[in-house]
């Protein structure tokens, strides 16, 4: 049926750009809405059991991109940065009940999140506590070397950390689970561990959060970084926003201003553009899944600094490129990455490349909270897409097809 659709569709965008091209000099371009730009971005196409690309999205038409970061790469940072700190640490002050056992709790986030599996993983595989499955409960006993000595790693306790109001990576319930376990676990927790900051905060926020007892987050989100600094968390992983943001934001643009091939994914990110624009960081593409990926680096005390708040990538500059307009979900207003980080990146370089955003923001439950919103698409040049779910590609693109 999907294969139907998708043949049909492939008519209609060529009948459409041919009519579009045809009628070009005398009517101005008319784009159809399923020709224009489609990027998908924090949020990757994929089914959420299975964690596998959702390539019939992807594939959409020849303008879908995804745009995200390396996110096994960085479950394996996530996981050397707790396996370097244990084997620099005392195991006497770490191991606080002293029964030669490494117990930690786990806040996994999102179930069906690519990223959110793809951290549980990388930490279990660097504990030796990983048995196949990235769901709760689902670890074996591992071991780790602490300052020298090689002891047992436990996983005490695992939770997703879904709000009240369904919604994923909810810090207010991590705040809830690090009071009961606080309670019930007592001094068997050596370490916490969380798959974004947004938790990690929420945990520090529990009035019994055991004081001393080393955390680790992930995201590099202002106040996480400034915990770092304050000797508050003890660790996290930057997802490089900066970079990701503007490279949403860059292959709009490259799409827009005509580019094709290997130019779309290349020009800004890996080579400067026409307006002398590059970003920094690495990025790398993927051609089978066609995402282009940012690197993730680790973050601790030893150079937090350079990952505080309000150093923006000097390689992008005002463009006069031709202002276009775009239309931006966010799957979560109340998401800490995405509010406090992500989409201030967005507002600060969509100007610089001459986009004219609009946000439209949902609740991290209902996909309608987004989709609903997600309207008067032919007032816009492209489409740049954080779903609720990560299976929900459809829904928007179906809204595309006229
Ligand atoms: C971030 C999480 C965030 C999620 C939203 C992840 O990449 O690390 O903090 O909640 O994206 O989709």
């Amino acid at each position: 049926m999907r294969k139907l659709f998708t043949v049909l569709l492939v008519m209609a965008v060529v009948c459409g750009t041919l009519f579009a091209s045809g009628s070009q000099e005398a009517a101005g371009a008319v784009v159809g809405n399923a020709a224009k730009p489609v990027i998908f971005f924090n949020r990757q196409p994929s089914d959420p059991t299975t964690g596998e690309i959702q390539m019939d999205v992807m594939e959409w038409n020849d303008k879908t991109y995804y745009v995200g970061f390396d996110a096994a790469g960085g479950g394996a940072v996530q996981g050397q940065l707790i396996v370097d700190y244990l084997a620099s640490a005392d195991p006497a002050v770490v191991d606080r009940n002293g029964d030669g056992v490494i117990g930690y709790v786990l806040c996994i986030g999102d179930v069906g999140h690519n990223d959110s599996k793809a951290r549980t993983q990388g930490i279990r595989e660097a504990l030796g506590t990983w048995n196949g499955s990235t769901d709760p409960g689902q670890a074996v006993e591992g071991s780790a070397n602490v300052g020298g000595t090689q002891m047992k790693v436990v996983e005490l306790a695992s939770m997703a950390m879904t709000g009240l109001d369904g919604s994923t990576w909810n810090a207010n319930a991590a705040t809830d689970a690090m009071l009961n376990w606080a309670t019930s676990l007592g001094n068997q927790i050596d370490m916490v561990i969380s798959n974004n900051d947004g938790m990690a905060m929420g945990c520090l926020q529990a009035s019994n959060y055991p004081e001393g007892v080393p955390i680790f987050g992930y995201d590099a989100n202002a106040d996480a970084i400034e915990a770092i600094g304050a000797g508050r968390l003890t660790g996290t992983v930057s997802q490089n926003v900066d970079a990701q943001a503007t490279a949403t934001l860059q292959v709009i643009r490259n799409l827009l201003d005509g580019l094709t091939g290997n130019d779309v994914i290349a020009k800004g990110i890996t080579e400067p553009d026409q307006y002398g624009n590059k970003i920094s960081a690495d990025m790398e593409y993927l051609p089978e899944t066609k995402a282009l990926l940012a690197a993730n680096t680790g973050v601790n005390a030893s150079n937090w600094t350079e990952y505080q708040a309000g150093a923006r990538d000097a390689g992008i500059k005002q463009t006069d490129a031709e202002t276009k307009r775009v239309i931006l979900t966010i799957y979560n207003s109340a998401d800490n990455f995405l509010s406090s980080s992500y989409v201030p990146a967005l507002q600060y370089y969509a100007p610089l490349l001459n986009l004219d955003l609009t946000i439209v923001q949902g609740d991290g439950q209902n996909e309608a909270s987004c989709l609903d919103r997600f309207t008067n698409l032919n007032s816009f040049d492209a489409y740049a897409i954080n779903m609720v779910k990560t299976n929900s590609g459809w829904d928007y693109l179906d809204k595309l097809q006229y």
